[in-house]
C-alpha cells in the first residue's frame, strides 16, 4: 500500500495536548504540515512551536468543536489556510467517567456533540476535498467503543457511534471505489490529562498507562499498511473477540472486576436512587 506523510498537508483536532499534539508532532517530523486545533490558546502556542520548527508552515486555529454550527467553517478556512488537506485525524475528546444512573440527558448530549456529531460534520464538511486529493481520516476512538467499561456508558457509546459511522464511511467508499484510505485507532490507557479532568469520576482501569509518544508509530504504520482498525496496546485486538460469543459473561466479567477494584481502591459499591414504593397491603396493590 504505502503513505508517505511527507510533503502532506495534515488536520489533527485537539492537538494542543496528549495523544493528538504527540500524532501532529510524529508527523511534522516525517515532512507533514500540519495544523492543529483547540480551544486553549496557550497549549496552542506551545505546541506549535515544537510543530514549526520540523514544518514551518504549520498552524493552529482556536475553536470549540462543541459548537457544532462553526465547524462547517473551520472546515473550509483549514483548509484553505492549510493549503488542501491530505489527512485529517479526528482527534479532540472529552472523557464521562460516571455511573449511568448519575448522567443527565444534557451530559450525554455533550458527550455525544463533542466525541461524534462534531467529528463527523468535519468529516462530511471536508470529505468532498479528501476525495479529490485521495486523502486518508484517522479516527481515535477508544476500546471503550468495543468493551463498554464500567461507568463509562456515554462515553463508550459516543465511540461506539463513531466507530460505527466510519466503518460505514469505509464501505460506503469501498462500494464507490473511492481512494479514501479510512482508519479507526482504539487507544487503551494513554497517559493524558483526560485522566484528571474535572466532572469525571477517578478511574477504574488497573492498566499501566502508556506514555502519548507510544501512539506514534503505529498510527503511521497503520497509514502505511492501509490497516483500518488499530488498538494500543496492540494486545486488546485479542481481548475483543473474547467479548462476542457470550456478551452477557463478559459484561458480569467487567462488573465482578469493578467491584473488586472499588474494593481495592477503597471506594463504595454504587448505587442508584430508589423509587419510593407504592403502599402496599389492604388498599394497596
Ligand atoms: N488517553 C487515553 O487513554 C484515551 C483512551 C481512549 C481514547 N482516547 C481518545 O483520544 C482522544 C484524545 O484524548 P487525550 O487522552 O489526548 O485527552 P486530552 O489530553 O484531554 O486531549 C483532548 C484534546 O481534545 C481537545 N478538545 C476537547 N474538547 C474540545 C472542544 N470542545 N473543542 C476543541 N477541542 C477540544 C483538547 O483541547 P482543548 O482543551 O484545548 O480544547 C485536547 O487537545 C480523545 O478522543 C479520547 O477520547 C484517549
Amino acid at each position: 500500500m504505502g503513505y508517505d506523510l511527507a510533503g502532506r498537508k495534515v488536520l489533527v483536532t485537539g492537538g494542543s495536548a496528549g495523544i493528538g499534539a504527540a500524532l501532529a508532532e510524529g508527523f511534522a517530523a516525517r515532512g507533514a504540515t500540519v495544523g492543529i486545533c483547540g480551544r486553549r490558546t496557550d497549549r496552542l502556542a506551545e505546541v506549535l512551536e515544537r510543530l514549526q520548527a520540523h514544518a514551518p508552515g504549520s498552524r493552529s486555529w482556536a475553536v470549540d468543536l462543541a459548537d457544532l454550527d462553526a465547524v462547517d467553517d473551520f472546515a473550509a478556512r483549514a483548509d484553505e489556510e492549510l493549503g488542501g488537506i491530505d489527512v485529517l485525524v479526528n482527534n479532540a475528546g472529552i472523557p464521562k467517567r460516571r455511573w449511568a444512573w448519575e448522567l443527565t440527558p444534557d451530559v450525554v448530549e455533550q458527550v455525544m456533540a463533542i466525541n461524534y456529531l462534531s467529528p463527523v460534520r468535519l468529516t462530511l464538511a471536508l470529505l468532498p476535498a479528501l476525495v479529490a486529493r485521495s486523502g486518508r481520516i484517522v479516527t481515535i476512538s477508544s476500546v471503550a467503543a468495543r468493551l463498554s467499561p464500567p461507568a463509562e456508558s456515554a462515553y463508550s457509546a459516543s465511540k461506539a457511534a463513531l466507530t460505527a459511522f466510519f466503518e460505514g464511511l469505509a464501505v460506503d467508499l469501498a462500494v464507490a471505489k473511492v481512494d479514501v484510505g479510512v482508519h479507526v485507532v482504539n487507544p487503551g490507557v494513554i497517559d493524558t490529562e483526560l485522566f484528571s479532568l474535572p466532572d469525571n469520576d477517578e478511574s477504574l482501569a488497573d492498566v499501566e498507562a502508556l506514555p502519548v509518544t507510544a501512539m506514534v508509530e503505529p498510527v503511521v504504520a497503520m497509514l502505511d499498511a492501509g490497516t483500518f482498525e488499530i488498538y494500543v496496546p496492540d494486545w486488546f485486538t485479542g481481548v475483543v473477540p473474547a467479548k462476542f460469543p457470550d456478551t452477557g459473561a463478559f459484561l458480569q466479567g467487567s462488573a465482578d472486576y469493578a467491584r473488586q477494584r472499588l474494593v481495592d481502591l477503597g471506594r463504595p459499591t454504587p448505587a442508584p436512587t430508589v423509587a419510593a414504593q407504592a403502599p402496599t397491603g389492604p388498599g394497596g396493590r
